[in-house]
């Protein structure tokens, strides 16, 4: 059985999601950003502004890898992890790629109240979503599935994964 790998932008609802996934299927979850705050015993954005993105980066796939060798786990990762194909071939190896995509203005409710997403703390988090959603958007794509999360409660989201993924009883 494959693990389920959660990917998507920011505010997309992977933790959710995956929460009710977990809840569902009796599986654990898995968070990559988690993960690495715990290996690090720094915050994301401690991490950013000591370190800087490329690091974080490295530290991202590296925590790709480590988790990727549990089996049937739900993995969480964070909205850049697609942009490394390395961290799609490792997750890919022994998961099947779902992507949540939502629309900016989703995005914006989703996350405008938490300050720890290092590339949203600017003067327009809008402009800053709808510019990085643009230039992520054939990323994302790269999913086995995408699914809208607009309007939609985390336990909808969660069953329709599974029955996207034909699992669904
Ligand atoms: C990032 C998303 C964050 C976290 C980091 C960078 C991104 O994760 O990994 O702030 O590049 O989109 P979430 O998608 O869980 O917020």
């Amino acid at each position: 059985m494959k693990n389920i790998v959660l990917t998507g932008f920011m505010g997309a609802g992977k933790t959710e999601a995956g929460r009710e996934l977990s809840r569902i299927l009796g599986w654990k979850i898995i968070d990559v950003d988690d993960e690495i705050v715990k290996a690090q015993n720094m915050t994301i954005n401690e991490i950013f502004s000591k370190f800087g993105e490329p690091v974080f980066r490295e530290m991202e796939t590296e925590m790709i890898r480590k988790v990727s060798q549990n089996r049937k786990v739900i993995i969480s990762t964070g909205g850049g992890a697609v942009l490394r194909q390395e961290n799609l071939d490792i997750l890919r190896e022994h998961g099947v790629i779902i992507c949540l995509r939502a629309g900016p203005e989703t995005i914006l409710r989703r996350t405008k109240d938490n300050n720890e997403r290092p590339l949203l703390q600017v003067e327009d988090p809008l402009k800053r979503i709808k510019e990085l959603l643009e230039f992520r958007k054939p990323f994302y794509e790269k999913a086995d599935i995408m699914i809208d999360t607009d309007e939609k409660t985390p336990f909808h989201i969660a069953e329709e994964i599974l029955e996207r993924m034909g699992w669904k009883r």
